[in-house]
């Protein structure tokens, strides 16, 4: 077999499944808006999940594109041959079209025909659902696959943990899949070895998932129209056809790796981890920062990940003897391989580099005596466990994730005691009295505490807005998460930096007079004839609650609030940008 690109890959993909009818769509963002079941895009199939349940796609039924995707729940395992946490999925989709009469026959094709992948048939295995009492054993598919020309020992019959997909969040459509390995021709491992076996005997190239059913509370209900949702891993199809020995040998990470040799004057042979973390997470990072929805680096939800991928990377970097700041050299590579793929990254780029520097400013400025007082800590133990008071300390006035405590404490076979330190969390919570009904999720500030203080830095936004542009500004649309606030809102022009600025000091400025906000019931009718502002006044019933908030903002609206606010910190404009004609749309976050 010849070599084969990535962009070569991706182009025989799209060709191949435009013959067959297929519309290419765009990726969709890494981080998924409206949607707090999870804090980034993990497969294909995320952004699709609407039109998956029956909605109508507007480039039709049969789709195909390539995902940027994150998956960081084996984070630790970066470093390895084949763990990334970023990485890219080709995909095709029939939303309520064809099924596995088609699809498993076109699978075949683009696996072995010359004009495709060109693998040979005896090289292929493939798995099918074994059933269990909920759903039968995919029969079909395996007759399916027969009819290709597999015969019955290329087939295995697994069981739901390998061949059934579903999201991480357990709802919403899912139904068996059908996998296909590459088989390396190496000896069975055991009388057992199959596909689900990862000696490297079978290599897992692409998924077929039929779609059927939708999961709800743990029971399936069948869906009205089947999909198919198709799977390919990029990184890992170029590794398995190119015969590469990791992931970290195809091409973006080559020229990274050359990079870092040349700024490190150390070989990437000699020191395979601390090379692979930073490889992988300085990519990571690019498309976080870069994305079309960015956030920045902050201790909650996909912004505290975005924080520990940084925060970790830096350290290996200085685990490499680096002192200077070599993040910006290779920050570029990655926004010179993919830009044409992904245009936010170019768009972005001042972003980016801005968000990487100013993290590892931050950084740089307690890291040195975290590690003091790590060591200091290590010196004095009893024992092999370094206690709560002592990991907290790190996060809270060093800035050291948890799992980034807990990592250096693996590196001296040591342990962390984690239940103390979420009990510290727990008491610094209830001293700050910033403690709410949330419970401590895995070392992450409590996300509903920051959804609670964006809505109220969100009646300050419209409040200065009208200041600076005149009464008939209104809230046209709002989103917050976690991390930021989205507004939109009438203007006909681009935000000049001035006016931002003067935006931004007004809220600023009510943030530091500490106001109280004043929440009251009242009848719609007495809201409206008291002023209160309420866009959405519609869907509100006949009794509402008002919130005011001193002489600055008063509106109808649900909560929750803050009580005062002093509770906020300063927020910033980090972008505007236009949102459809006359309407501007800001994220803003709190530093
Ligand atoms: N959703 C399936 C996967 O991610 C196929 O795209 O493997």
């Amino acid at each position: 077999m010849k070599t084969l690109t990535r962009k070569e890959l991706i182009n025989m993909y799209f060709d191949f499944f435009e013959s067959k009818g297929h519309k290419v769509i765009p990726s969709a963002s890494l981080i998924p808006e409206n949607d707090g079941t999870v804090l980034f895009t993990t497969a294909g199939m995320h952004p699709l999940v609407p039109y998956l349940l029956g909605e109508t796609h507007p480039s039709g039924r049969r789709l195909t594109d390539v995902q940027k995707c994150i998956r960081t729940s084996d984070i630790e395992s970066v470093g390895d041959n084949s763990h990334l946490t970023f990485f890219e999925m080709l995909g095709n989709w029939s939303l309520g079209d064809y099924f596995k009469e088609e699809m498993i026959p076109w699978s075949y094709e683009f696996l072995t025909s010359e004009k495709y992948l060109n693998i040979p048939t005896d090289k292929i295995s493939v798995s099918v659902f074994e059933g269990n009492e909920d759903v039968e054993r995919d029969n079909v598919s395996a007759e399916i696959w027969e009819s290709c020309g597999l015969t019955k020992n290329q087939i295995f019959y697994l069981p739901k943990k390998n061949n059934w997909w579903e999201l991480g969040s357990g709802s919403g459509p899912c139904g068996p899949d059908s996998e296909m390995f590459f088989d390396t021709g190496k000896e069975k491992c055991s009388d057992k070895c199959d596909p689900s076996c990862d000696c490297g005997k079978y290599l897992e190239i692409w998924n077929d998932v039929f779609m059927q059913y939708k999961a709800e509370n743990g029971k399936y209900t069948p869906l009205e129209h089947k999909n198919v949702d198709t799977g390919m891993g990029v990184e890992r199809t170029l590794v398995v056809y190119n015969g590469l020995k990791s992931v970290y040998d195809i091409e973006i990470f080559v020229l990274l790796r050359n990079k870092l040799e040349e700024l490190t004057n150390k070989k990437y042979e000699e020191n395979l981890k601390e090379f692979r973390v930073i490889l992988d997470h300085i990519r990571t990072s690019v498309f976080i920062l870069g994305d079309e929805h960015g956030l920045l680096p902050s201790n909650v939800g996909a912004g505290y990940i975005l924080r520990r991928i940084i925060r970790r990377m830096i350290r290996y970097i200085k685990n490499l003897g680096v002192e200077n700041s070599i993040l910006e050299s290779l920050a570029n590579i990655v926004i010179d391989y993919y830009k044409d793929d992904y245009k936010e990254l170019l768009k972005n780029k001042d972003i980016i580099i801005k968000g990487l520097l100013e993290e590892e400013s931050k950084f740089n400025k307690t890291l040195n005596s975290g590690v003091k007082m790590f060591n200091k800590a290590v010196s004095n133990l009893n024992g092999d466990m370094i206690d709560g008071t002592t990991a907290f300390k790190l996060f809270d006035t060093f800035g050291f994730p948890l799992e980034f405590t807990i990592e250096m404490a693996e590196e001296k076979n040591l342990k962390v005691d984690t239940e103390g330190f979420k009990q510290k969390f727990k008491e610094h919570q209830d001293l700050s009295r910033t403690a709410s009904a949330g419970e401590f999720k895995g070392g992450l500030a409590d996300t509903s505490e920051m959804s609670t203080k964006y809505h109220t830095l969100a009646h300050l936004t419209l409040a200065a807005l009208k200041e600076v542009f005149g009464s008939n500004v209104y809230q046209k649309g709002c989103n917050i998460t976690p991390e930021r606030l989205r507004f939109d809102f009438p203007l006909d022009h681009k935000m000049t930096e001035e006016e931002k600025k003067q935006v931004e000091d007004i809220v600023n400025k009510h943030i530091d007079e500490k106001i109280d906000v004043i929440k009251e019931e009242m009848s719609k009718e007495d809201a409206i004839n008291s002023g209160a502002e309420g866009t959405f006044s519609d869907k509100y019933g006949d009794s509402v609650f008002v919130y005011t908030i001193g002489n600055v903002s008063k509106e109808i609206c649900g909560g929750p609030h803050v009580k005062n606010t002093g509770e906020l910190t300063h927020m910033k404009i980090i972008k505007e940008e236009s949102s459809s004609a006359g309407v501007r749309r800001i994220k803003v976050v709190m530093e």
